[in-house]
């Protein structure tokens, strides 16, 4: 294949998005400049109700928030979640989830992934909630003496977890799911009781409006998302530094607002999300046929599409396209990979290199190397290719060829 031929293929960029979605987002932020409500108000208001209706099937709230972080920081404000309090994610992901959990100095218990998916293996956590005592009131209690609260699977790389195996294990042990729905807006998932969108599978959940997400700001944006309406109107007042009236503070809360340029250009961008995301499919099912086609299917494993039975569109939404150099682990042969790409020019990224567990500022944890053995060699064997919607054909097949020259 003559991939040398090509032009730089970058991993992600949004400078080939049409002539007409530019124009709505000029639009957008003039109307903001004129009307100079920046601060909440309208925009954030019918970006919230936009959501609502068109990734939330109608069955949540959404609440704008200043970044994904945030408005998981407002969750567990509302739920009081603190010192004494245990919450169960996993270590093969972004850090923002463990972040928080720390900054509100709750426990992080890690959970292993399951090594096709990369994401919460319910059978190891079914593991780990076997193994805590009970204390006198019937609560789960970590070996820290911290009781558990909430488990937290993570929507990785644009599909759901296995979502009916951890609700029943939450309910099993009477504790609360927040979904982090960052990377998976818009995704379904098919439940036993029939499709539910990513987000409102549990009770609460929070998505990421990072630039390069599927629905990305001009900025830093997020949204919590929740099924109770009384914990709606708490987060509207948290994300407000505890304000419903103003200046009457009867909680503590942050400034967590949306900023209201972000809503605007974010409703803009909103009515391409969908058709954005079957692109992304379109571009994983090339990717797939010319991995095929190249026979390396014996040295790379491809996203594992766990719901493509259900027959729902959106049952994967490709936020990232992650391969895994098999064996690589042992044989370093991702590193080679990279080489080679790096030389075509070829944009790629490795999420994560190093698996929360062993990040340095959770040294006081003491996990020590092999403790999470799916995530460990995750975060050695995966390697996130270009996907972003306007992904030329050719492209695709130009990355698998160089991948082709690096591995045969
Ligand atoms: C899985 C996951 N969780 C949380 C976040 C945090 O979102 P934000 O960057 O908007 O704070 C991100 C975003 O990058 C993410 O990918």
């Amino acid at each position: 294949m003559p991939s040398d031929t090509l032009q730089p293929i970058p991993l992600f960029t949004l400078s080939r998005q049409s002539a007409q979605l530019t124009a709505a987002i000029k639009e957008a932020v003039n109307r903001v400049l004129e009307h100079q409500e920046f601060i909440l108000g309208k925009e954030t208001a019918a970006f919230e109700k936009k959501i609502e209706t068109a990734c939330l099937g109608g069955a949540a709230h959404a609440i704008g928030m200043s970044s994904g972080t945030d408005a998981l920081m407002a969750l567990f404000m509302a739920k009081n979640i603190g010192p004494g309090d245990a919450v169960i994610t996993t270590p093969y992901t972004f850090f923002a989830t463990a972040g928080c959990i720390h900054r509100v100095g709750a426990e992080i218990v890690f959970c292993d992934i399951e090594p096709l998916t990369y994401m919460m293996d319910p059978e190891k956590l079914r593991e780990l909630l076997v193994s805590f005592q009970r204390d006198a009131s019937g609560s789960l209690i970590t070996l820290s003496g911290n009781r558990v609260r909430i488990i937290m699977p993570i929507h990785l790389f644009g599909t759901c977890c296995d979502m009916d195996a951890i609700m029943r294990l939450a309910k099993e042990y009477n504790l609360m799911v927040i979904e982090d729905a960052a990377q998976a807006i818009g995704a379904d998932y098919p439940s036993a009781q029939g499709p539910q969108k990513a987000g409102t599978i549990a009770e609460m959940s929070y998505f990421s409006f990072y630039p390069s997400k599927n629905l990305g700001a001009a900025g830093d944006a997020g949204m919590a998302v929740c099924r109770d309406e009384k914990l709606a109107e708490e987060l509207r007042s948290i994300r407000n530094h505890g304000m419903k009236e103003r200046y009457y503070h009867n909680i503590v809360g942050g400034n967590f607002r949306l900023d209201a340029l972000q809503a605007a250009i974010l409703r803009a961008k909103l009515p391409f999300l969908e058709q954005w995301s079957a692109q992304r499919r379109a571009n994983a099912a090339i990717y797939r046929s010319a991995f095929e086609a190249a026979s390396l299917l014996d040295r790379v494993s491809l996203p594992y599409e766990y719901f493509v039975a259900s027959g729902l569109n959106n049952h994967h939404i490709y936020h990232q396209y992650v391969i895994r150099i098999l064996g690589s682990a042992q044989s370093g042969l991702r590193e080679r990979v990279i080489a080679h790409l790096t030389k075509k020019n070829i944009g790629y990224a490795i999420y994560y290199p190093v698996p929360l567990h062993l990040q340095k500022c959770f040294a006081y944890l003491n996990h020590v190397q092999g403790a999470y053995p799916q995530a460990e060699r995750a975060a050695k064997e995966t390697l996130a290719l270009p996907i972003f919607p306007e992904l030329r054909e050719e492209e695709i097949r130009a990355v698998v060829g160089a991948i082709a020259e690096a591995v045969i």
